[in-house]
Parts: structure tokens; sequence; C-alpha cells
């Protein structure tokens, strides 16, 4: 990544104000003076210095977007032993301490944003930001549209009823609904609770957005880091 956003990820400033400090001459990067703005890091290898000071990578936030795959649990570690979400970043990220923002179920597919920012972390989950998360579910059999308005307004969950959420029949094909779910909660389990108060299962369920951030062409249990686009957004949102 370029330079200016490394020393503004490790706390230094806004990219503008980073830009400034290269331009200064304060900058060493493996122990060479650099004043060109156009020079990238790797933050896994290059050891970088402000004022003769080494900045601290580990200060430095990291936003990525997994793929969550079925069969991981979105919690740092687990007492039955089974994989956790942070296994498939395969070590890459340790000394950053990230953590996954909010949970999928094991059972759960798709996007799934990992960060060390717990303040950007609490924005996207807190219900009062109304931040929408879009789902895929499918269901066996067809579903009447009646029954799909009284999710749209609500059904009680553990005695409150979730908000107005938009349901939406994608297709119906080999005897299998599949629907377009947004909802701006995160209560557990909400869209399979939501489906089983009108008595039906969800057979798969898998997150294709996050707000304006979409899981695109991510394989399987593969990630990558936001893009700056990305990132601007979700510490705004
Ligand atoms: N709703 C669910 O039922 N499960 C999830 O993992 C996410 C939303």
């Amino acid at each position: 990544m370029r330079i200016n956003r490394y020393l503004a990820e490790c706390g230094l400033g806004s990219r503008r104000k980073c830009e400034q400090i290269v331009l200064d001459g304060r900058v060493k990067k493996n122990g060479r003076p650099i004043r060109e703005l156009a020079t990238e890091i790797d933050p896994e290898r290059d050891v970088v210095a402000v004022d003769g000071q080494t900045v601290s990578t580990a200060a430095r936030r990291v936003y990525l977007m997994l793929n969550k795959p079925k069969g991981y649990v979105c919690t740092t570690s687990d007492e039955k032993g089974r994989k956790t979400v942070l296994e498939l970043l395969r070590g890459k990220y340790d000394r950053y301490r990230l953590f996954p923002v909010g949970r999928l179920d094991y059972d759960t597919e798709g996007l799934l944003l990992i960060t060390n920012d717990g303040e950007t972390a609490n924005r996207i989950t807190h219900p009062r930001n109304e931040v929408p998360k879009t789902y895929i579910a499918k269901i066996e059999g067809a579903v009447e549209e009646s029954d799909l308005d009284k999710i749209r307004r609500g059904v009680i969950l553990d005695g409150v009823k979730t908000k107005h959420c938009r349901v939406k029949l994608l297709e119906f094909r080999d005897n299998i609904s599949r629907l377009e779910v947004v909802i701006t909660e995160g209560r557990n389990r909400q869209v399979r609770r939501m489906f089983e108060s009108i008595n039906r299962e969800v057979i798969f369920l898998k997150r294709t957005a996050v707000g304006d951030l979409k899981l695109g062409g991510l394989y399987r249990g593969e990630y990558r880091e936001l893009s700056e686009k990305e990132i601007q957004y979700i510490t705004q949102v």
C-alpha cells in the first residue's frame, strides 16, 4: 500500500497530513530516507520510521472482508473445538488482534467483516444505525405473500417485535423458494427465526451485503483487505 495510507493506518493522522510528513523528509523505509509519495509499503515486511521512531504496525487498523463458509464459528475461540473464522486467515494477521464484526451462524455463509477497529464494528452492528444487511435465504416449497407480509411487518422474537424489513421472492424453481431478505438488526439467528415464526425452515442462508459493501466474487473461505473507498464508507456509516 502507499506510504501515506500506511502512516495514516498507523495513527499518524489523515492521509493528507501523512503526505506532508513524507514530503518533509521525515520518513525512512528500511533505514533509507524516502520522499516519494508513490513509495509502496509491504506492512508484513518493511520497517518504517518517522523522525527516527519506528511506527507501530500493531496499531494499524485492518479491515478484511471474508466469504465465510459453513462450518465455522464467528468467535475468536470455541469451547467445543470447532473451527473459527480467524483460522481462515492462516496466522497472517495474528499480531493485529482481529475479531469478527457481528456474527454469522455456524451454518450461515457469506460476507463477514473482520477488523481491529472496535468503534467501527460497534457502529455497524448497533441497530440504532440501521445498517442494512442483505441475505439470500432458501426455503423448501412455495411461500405465500401473506406469510412474507407478516415477516415484513415484524414478528415477535423473545417478546420483542422485529423491525420492518424487506423480503422479496427472487425465484421459485425445483420446489425451492429463493428470497432476498434485508434486515437492519442483528438479533440471534434472526432470519432463521423470522421464518420459523411462519413455520418455515431456512435450508440455506448467505449474507451478500453489509450496507453498500458487497461480497462480489470472493470464493468461499477467501478474504481480501477492503479498498480505501470501502474503508472510508464503513468508518463513516
Ligand atoms: N440471521 C440468521 O438467522 N443467521 C445468521 O447467521 C444471520 C442472520
